[in-house]
């Protein structure tokens, strides 16, 4: 398919670009006041046998200029340890995710690419686009305090925010987040945690053992020459079968299925 632009009569002609295979619809000057546009696109195959209209009306408004606006006045992240730089702050509600901070624009709430950030009075930390990265080494276990500049820069409003970045001896591992609430447990949690599965697979264990004994301990015996004495229920059924799926099957003797 090609796509073909046409604008009505008056100022658009120049102002929009479709790409000709992508469709995609790009602005290729800046508008000076708001207005309405009209498109008229055109689809067509390569080979011109058929061809489709649509239309496209695109407004363009006066930006009044609003400063984004952080949803949160603070976010809590972790980071552990001895971290390297350049190691993402991890979100202390979700273990497993990174910490973003994202700051919206009033009037263009999805449009966040013209939005920046920079952390404005910590060195240890920096931002990467809506994540928090770390910019040094970290050796000092504790809560620190920092906070993070949105910056739109077509309006050039801002807004500003504090992160909360916990440094722990330990990063807790990426799933263990609400089955332990949060971030915050020590080793000595871990020990009792992992002392407890422990008992329980042991327990687990013991029980499996006495399942597998009551249920083939008749003909665990038989297999080991006991058969010859009739003793119980189960066995006089086991004697009168000579049938028993326990005996080798007939074709067990032939080589292996191709
Ligand atoms: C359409 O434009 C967007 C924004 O510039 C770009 O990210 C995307 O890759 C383009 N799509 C195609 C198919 O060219
Ligand atoms: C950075 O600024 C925030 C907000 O004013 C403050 O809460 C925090 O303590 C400051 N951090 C440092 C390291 O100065």
């Amino acid at each position: 398919w090609t796509d073909a632009l046409h604008c009505p009569p008056g100022n658009a002609n120049n102002t929009f670009v479709l790409d000709p295979a992508s469709g995609n619809l790009t602005m290729a000057r800046s508008v000076a006041s708001p207005v309405t546009f009209l498109l008229l696109v055109k689809g067509e195959q390569a080979d011109r046998a058929r061809y489709s209209m649509t239309q496209v009306t695109v407004e363009a408004r006066a930006a009044t200029g609003g400063p984004p606006r952080f949803p949160q006045n603070l976010y809590r992240g972790f980071v552990g340890l001895g971290s390297g730089v350049g190691v993402a702050v991890k979100d202390a509600a979700v273990p497993s995710q990174p910490l973003r901070i994202q700051a919206q624009d009033p009037e263009f709430p999805d449009l966040n690419s013209a939005i920046t950030y920079r952390i404005t009075n910590d060195s240890r930390f920096r931002m990467d686009g809506e994540t928090v990265l770390t910019a040094t080494a970290l050796a000092q276990l504790g809560a620190f305090y920092a906070e993070v500049e949105a910056n739109n820069t077509v309006t050039l409003g801002t807004a500003t925010t504090v992160v909360e970045i916990e440094v722990l001896e330990r990063e807790p591992p990426p799933t263990g987040g609400s089955l332990l609430e949060g971030p915050r447990f020590s080793g000595t949690d871990m020990a009792v945690l992992g002392g407890v599965l422990g008992a329980l697979l042991l327990l687990a264990l013991v029980g499996l053992a006495v399942l597998v004994h009551q249920h083939y301990g008749q003909r665990l015996k038989c297999c080991s020459g006991k058969a010859a004495e009739p003793s119980g229920f189960d066995n006089q059924a086991f004697l009168s079968d000579p049938e028993s799926n326990w005996a080798p099957a007939p074709n067990v003797e032939r080589g292996p299925e191709p």
